[in-house]
């Protein structure tokens, strides 16, 4: 059982990913915070609100973060995931308990979770004592803030699991993935932490493509999550047609989750990657170092290829499993 933080900012893709950890016997879903990214923070807080409460979920609690990036105004996609972030359906209105939503700012969730789990004992771990991964799937200000907050939180990380960059590919510029283009010194923080990173970019999550007939599968299911997901699912996999001639729904986010369920699902690389904060038409390209020509430590396994079929049976399992909650 692997402990998480999932950080997101739902996000058609996220959603799928915190259906994944949700629905997983070997993910423990300690919390989740919102970061704005795909829509306003406002939108990406309440949508993670209507996820929980489509899943019948009342006790993970939920912890809002930062509106903007460190330094850069905000970007958003609504081109991509809708006005609300989660166009295509109607989601339930959020119905969750006060104690679910958190008080604090979602940098204070992560540092007081890391460190109240660290319940360590001289005699050996207690069973609180096993270090947490953070997953983040959005832009990484709130990761980013945290670490410099709380520098001490490093020792309690297993790993950081994201999604963003790529080596070969790109979406929001020729030369950028999203998350590391909205706030790339939160990303270039990240990356220099020391903290164990795994990379899952374009190059693998733009290979993860539910096409329109995986999404008619989810439809036919018509089960109360289904029915939902595969109309949010269409919209998704229409706007990156319309944009990138992907003919289907490349599911980034929950690559993440895949990754940490089954660990056989990726293949990556430990390599050196840089973050560019400068550059006037490469802002936010992960720079990897694939033959290490520079010589620089690596500081990231970055994946580059994916079991796509194994990706689909888990998220299709997780689906059809939160279908028959509550039956
Ligand atoms: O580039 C894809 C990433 O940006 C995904 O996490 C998607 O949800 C958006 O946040
Ligand atoms: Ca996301």
């Amino acid at each position: 059982m692997k402990k998480i933080i999932l950080d997101c900012d739902p996000g058609h893709d996220d959603m799928i990913a915190i259906m994944l950890a949700e629905a997983s016997e070997e993910i423990e879903l300690l919390g989740i915070t919102t970061v704005a990214g795909n829509q306003a923070g406002e939108k990406t807080f309440t949508n993670t609100l209507k996820i929980l409460t489509l899943m019948g979920e009342k006790d993970i609690p939920v912890a809002r973060g930062f509106d903007k990036p460190i330094v850069r105004d905000l970007t958003v996609a609504p081109e991509i995931h809708g006005v609300s972030g989660l166009d295509g359906a109607r989601l339930p209105e959020p119905d969750m308990p006060p104690s679910a939503i958190s008080d604090m700012h979602a940098v204070d969730f992560i540092i007081s979770t890391l460190l109240k789990e660290n319940t360590s004992v001289s005699s050996g771990p207690a069973p609180g004592d096993e270090k947490i991964y953070l997953v983040p799937t959005g832009p990484l200000t709130n990761i980013a803030v945290a670490l410099i907050k709380a520098p001490e939180i490093k020792k309690r990380i297993e790993r950081i699991v994201l999604m963003g960059g790529a080596v070969y590919d790109s979406n929001v510029t020729p030369a950028a993935e999203f998350n590391i283009f909205v706030d790339p010194e939160a990303a270039e923080i990240v990356f220099k932490s020391g903290i164990p990173v795994t990379m899952v970019g374009l190059d693998v999550s733009n290979k993860s493509v539910f096409t329109f007939e995986d999404i008619n599968h989810i439809t036919a299911m018509r089960g109360r999550v289904s029915g939902i997901v595969g109309p949010l699912l269409h919209f998704f996999a229409h706007a990156n047609y319309e944009i990138f001639r992907i003919n289907g729904a490349p599911l980034h986010d929950p690559l993440t989750v895949a990754y940490l369920i089954d660990g056989t699902i990726l293949t990556t690389k430990n390599l050196h990657v840089d973050i560019e904060t400068n550059g006037e038409f490469t802002r936010g390209r992960t720079v990897a170092d694939i033959y290490g020509v520079t010589g620089k430590k690596p500081n990231a396994d970055v994946a580059l290829k994916v079991d796509v079929d194994k990706f689909k049976k888990l998220v299709f399992d997780a689906i059809k499993k939160l279908d028959l909650r509550g039956l």
